[in-house]
């Protein structure tokens, strides 16, 4: 897996994707959404890999879209439309995303972390929206998903002065999960992965899916939807499995079957 933007690296079922386009702050041009997407969907086929952790290294997380790359393109440039064709195709991974932010997580990057499934943050990060100084909106899925997880008040105050919210702030309304020093933000993020690898992986994927769904439909469907992924795990080796291992109180070796 060899990428120009991003540097992928494995270890055994976790996956750490690093943004890698330091002298720009990680602003996300065409080559680097193109590349993270690539990466993320090869990962997603993976077999070996069952949760991918996304960072923007030591420094920043993403400063944005590359607005020197876009400054000049009209709304039909093939580069903005296969640039957001590349970004969507992030939000359709199934295997569980945890995101590291160390730093600035601004417009596009502040999407990129919202999409990814958990969120754990540095003291120093910093999250917004800033697009409204340059005269457009953030087109990622921020004013959507901040508005599903601060509501409408907070979310229009941010996307409205594209004002900064801190890693506290960010923890204490429920955007990220949880706030370390910026030396253990990558480790936390491996650690919370591995801990989601090592479970029966048919449930893992059906839970996203049903927690995910919660966003995208209303209560009658999401409730409905959950209840048939959970009839379908009774049909899984893994859940027999994980059931005798706790009625003979031992520990469950689970196949992801
Ligand atoms: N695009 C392109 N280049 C960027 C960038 C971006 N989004 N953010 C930073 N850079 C570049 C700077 O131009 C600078 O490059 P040069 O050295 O070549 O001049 C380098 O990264 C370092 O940046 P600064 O000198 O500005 O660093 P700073 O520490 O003083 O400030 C910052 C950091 C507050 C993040 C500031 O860089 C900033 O405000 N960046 C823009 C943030 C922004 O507006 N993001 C939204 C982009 S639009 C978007 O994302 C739309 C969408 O949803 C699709």
């Amino acid at each position: 897996m060899n990428y120009e933007n991003v540097i992928v690296a494995k270890d055994g079922a976790i996956a750490v994707v690093t943004l890698n386009r330091p002298q720009a702050l990680n602003a996300l041009s065409y080559g680097l959404v193109k590349d993270l997407s690539l990466a993320m969907q090869e990962l997603d086929q993976d077999a070996e890999v069952r949760v991918i952790v996304v960072t923007g290294g030591d420094k920043v997380f993403a400063a944005g879209a590359d607005i020197k790359e876009m400054a000049d393109k009209g709304p039909f440039d093939p580069l903005i439309l296969e640039r957001l064709a590349y970004r969507d195709k992030i939000n359709k991974i199934s295997k569980p995303v945890v995101a590291a932010v160390i730093g600035f997580a601004l417009g596009g990057g502040c999407e990129l972390a919202m999409s990814c499934d958990i969120i754990v943050a540095a003291e120093n990060a910093r999250f917004g929206q800033p697009e409204v100084n340059l005269g457009i909106i953030p087109g990622s899925g921020g004013t959507q998903r901040l508005t599903h997880l601060l509501g409408k008040h907070r979310a229009m105050e941010l996307v409205l002065t594209g004002d900064m919210l801190n890693a506290n702030d960010a923890e204490r309304l429920g955007l990220v999960n949880r706030v370390v020093p910026a030396e253990l933000c990558l480790e936390e993020a491996v650690n919370i992965a591995r801990k989601i690898a090592a479970k029966p992986q048919l449930a893992v994927r059906a839970a996203k899916e049903a927690v995910l769904k919660s966003a995208n439909t209303g209560l009658d469907e999401g409730l409905e939807f959950e209840r048939k992924a959970f009839y379908l795990l009774f049909a899984s080796e893994d859940r027999s499995e994980g059931m005798q291992a706790f009625l003979e109180k031992r520990k469950a070796e689970f196949k992801g079957k």
